[in-house]
């Protein structure tokens, strides 16, 4: 007997299912209200035929755009193939080919010599593992980490995270970490060298050797801090003068976002461990690793684990991700791209002095403190986002306005989105409009 009762189609901008089944720690979805189900390139496409451009990018993991078809080819060629999907760390074919492919593409042109280690899926465990492999390998415990950092959700990675909400929420105490001021923030600029200099040569400051100090290149949840290629080597020096590790995360920063592979490569530095996920993964696929000199591999089998450390397709999308960074004009697109970005603003700030600017390469960031806050850059994200634009905010109470677009995006793309942002920000009647 067949039913006359056809499965009820879910209503358009429907969103009950969520509400009513998922739970209240989501968060992107209350500040992006729609049902998307299609992406191309710069573009993100919701069931109700809205078209937006894409200025977020998953929080900087799809550094080549949605859907990047010579990406997509490889992935379609390998599920044809029936490619093995799942490996745990087994050696497989397509983790030979990324390792490959990797050593080729990003670490021997750099005179970089990195172990690799696959951690699990996502950003938090590359940290956890760098943090653990830095307090085994020294046999210390304490770390230093930076004002205004953020290293993700798990308890290790938080303990290294300036916010004092998300802390909270994770219920963190110290863990012998020792924060020290970044080099800039709201509060403005800081020696944070010299204090710490000053901490590690005083017998009695109460501040023990760290094994580690954990620091972004850029601070981009913090709210788009770059910091000074200066400052960067001297942090290179002291540590290296106080045998103390030095751990870069590049995990937003990295993968080209700022115009060179790894961020800290514009201060021309090599630093003793680096946390890489979001865009290495190609297609917005997980993936995570360290990358480690050769003396830290005091690992035994097994020490760090997890069961999705093989993620096959995301080594495919990888794999390919490097062919695409070694194309021919994929890195002129890239610095012309960036330098557009960097001209936008430029001109904002030049047009609204109120308005701080910040960034490097592909990622731009737009500080509304003085110029009306958090609600001001709620209301700009509003506005764009009824715009047509996708747009993250950032900082430490959500008031700078963070513009990741890919690194692929085409200039026409690019300057209608910078155009919905700016009539956004120069628009004196926006209060109320959320
Ligand atoms: C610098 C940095 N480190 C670590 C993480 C954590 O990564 P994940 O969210 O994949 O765990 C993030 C995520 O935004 C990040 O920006």
């Amino acid at each position: 007997m067949t039913s006359t009762l056809a499965a009820a189609e879910p209503l358009i901008d429907d969103f009950s299912v969520f509400e009513e089944l998922e739970s209240n720690v989501r968060t992107y979805c209350r500040k992006f209200p729609a049902v998307f189900h299609r992406a191309k390139g710069a573009e993100l496409y919701t069931e109700d035929a809205r078209v937006f451009i894409d200025f977020f990018c998953g929080a900087g993991t799809l550094n080549f755009g949605h859907n990047n078809d010579f990406i997509k080819r490889r992935l379609t060629d390998y599920l044809d193939d029936d490619g093995l999907m799942h490996g745990l760390d087994m050696y497989t074919q397509a983790k030979r080919e990324f390792l490959t492919a990797f050593a080729d593409t990003v670490l021997r042109p750099r005179g970089l010599s990195y172990k690799v280690q696959f951690c699990g899926p996502t950003g938090t465990d590359a940290v956890e593992a760098a943090l653990k492999l830095a307090r085994k390998a020294t046999g210390r415990t304490g770390l230093f980490a930076f004002t205004g950092a953020y290293h993700g959700m798990s308890r290790g990675s938080l303990a290294v995270t300036g916010s004092r909400s998300a802390r909270r929420a994770g219920g963190i105490s110290g863990q012998d970490v020792t924060f020290l001021p970044y080099e800039d923030g709201p509060q403005g600029t800081f020696d944070s060298i010299s204090l710490m200099e000053r901490l590690l040569a005083d017998p009695s400051s109460g501040v023990d050797v760290p094994a580690a100090v954990i620091v972004e290149p850029l601070q981009m949840e913090g709210g788009v801090y770059p910091a000074s290629p200066d400052w960067l080597r001297r942090l290179r020096a002291i540590t290296e003068r106080y045998g103390i590790l030095l751990i870069l995360d590049e995990i937003q920063a990295g993968c080209g976002r700022t115009g060179r592979f790894f961020c800290f490569e514009h201060a021309g530095i090599v630093p003793d461990l680096v946390t890489v996920s979001k865009a290495i993964g190609g297609y917005g696929l997980p993936m995570s690793l360290v990358l480690f000199r050769h003396g830290l591999d005091v690992w035994q089998p097994g020490e760090h684990t997890g069961t999705f450390r093989g993620n096959q397709l995301a080594f495919v999308a990888a794999t390919a991700a490097c062919d695409l960074w070694r194309q021919e004009g994929f890195q002129t697109g890239l610095a012309t791209a960036a330098n557009r970005l960097a001209q936008f603003g430029r001109d904002l700030a030049a047009e609204h002095p109120a308005i701080a600017v910040r960034g490097k390469g592909m990622a731009l960031g737009i500080d509304l403190a003085a110029a009306g806050g958090g609600e001001r850059a709620e209301q700009v994200q509003r506005y764009a986002f009824n715009n047509g634009v996708v747009v993250e905010l950032c900082g430490r109470h959500d008031e700078v306005i963070k513009i990741l677009p890919p690194l692929t995006i085409d200039l026409a793309r690019l300057d209608r989105g910078l155009s919905v942002l700016r009539d956004a920000l120069l628009r004196a009647d926006l209060a109320g409009t959320r």
